[in-house]
């Protein structure tokens, strides 16, 4: 994955989009239509921060039906500024410069001044942390190309907030790949994504289709320790031969956050199924 990330240069303002595939732009239009259906609720905050600390460079390229689009942190900003509720902050964050800055620039030509962290996801968090309002609604998108990346520091750091909402990608394919062998070797990336799970997960008296599930529910549990109770709808993303790629999931402390999210991150073609 990480490994297979390609560039290419997006005719409209000649800067880097990163190539994707069509689960890349659903995943990002579920995202940008929460940031759509939540606009009313952002109206009763006067400080309202968007955090997306794997930012990328802001637009994609759709290999599959040749498209363009914004990414994710691109899309969330246009879309906050087309009704009420528009976010007073936005901070970006992500460990390569070059998109840091592209992304940066297309926010800024959006009309937006974007606040900039550059470097790994559980360092920028803590600085993203200090310049967020406390008594502020926040939005976090964390969109990591592994689920190594996805350290739960970063998960535990953002859940201090008071009202905070934050959507995760969660990697069903690299947990599938490698929870058996990290279980086995010892040490490796998942301690970090969900410390002690090799005490929750008995992987090796599961089933290959057991072991990973098992490891998704306690990875839950621990953000549930955190306070933030994890979405009903959990869609889950599938590359072009139908293997099944990550899932997007809301936690929240919010019931309405929650009600939004369901109805907001269904499959337009497949309302109310939720898995
Ligand atoms: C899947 S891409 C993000 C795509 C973006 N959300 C979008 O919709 O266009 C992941 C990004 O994370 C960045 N990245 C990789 N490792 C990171 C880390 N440890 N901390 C922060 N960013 C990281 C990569 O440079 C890449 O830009």
């Amino acid at each position: 994955m990480a490994s297979r990330v390609r560039y290419v240069d997006d005719p409209i303002d000649g800067l880097r989009a990163l190539s994707v595939g069509f689960w890349s732009t659903d995943k990002t239009d579920r995202i940008r239509r929460y940031v759509d259906a939540c606009w009313a609720a952002r109206t009763h905050f006067s400080q309202r921060t968007y955090i997306d600390l794997f930012c990328g460079p802001g637009r994609v390229y759709e290999r599959f039906g040749k498209e363009w689009q914004d990414g994710s942190a691109v899309s969330a900003f246009s879309q906050s500024i087309l009704k009420g509720g528009a976010f007073t902050k936005f901070i970006i964050g992500d460990i390569d410069s070059e998109n840091l800055r592209v992304c940066a620039e297309r926010i800024s030509r959006r009309g937006g001044k974007p606040i900039l962290l550059l470097g790994p996801a559980h360092e920028t968090v803590v600085q993203a942390i200090k310049h967020v309002d406390h008594s502020g609604l926040n939005l976090a998108v964390l969109d990591p190309f592994n689920l190594n990346l996805l350290q739960f520091s970063v998960i535990s750091a953002l859940a201090k907030l008071k009202h905070v909402d934050i959507i995760a990608h969660f990697s069903l394919m690299d947990l599938r790949r490698n929870l058996i062998t990290q279980y086995r070797d010892g040490g490796g990336s998942f301690d970090l994504v969900a410390p002690n799970w090799r005490v929750h997960v008995p992987a090796k008296q599961l089933n290959k289709r057991e072991a990973p599930q098992a490891f998704e529910n306690y990875w839950i549990k621990l953000v549930e320790q955190t306070g933030l109770k994890p979405s009903l709808n959990r869609p889950v993303f599938k590359n072009a031969r139908r293997a099944e790629l990550y899932r997007l999931i809301l936690f929240s402390r919010k019931d309405l956050a929650h009600k939004i999210w369901n109805s907001a991150a269904s499959d337009l073609t497949q309302r109310g199924f939720y898995f």
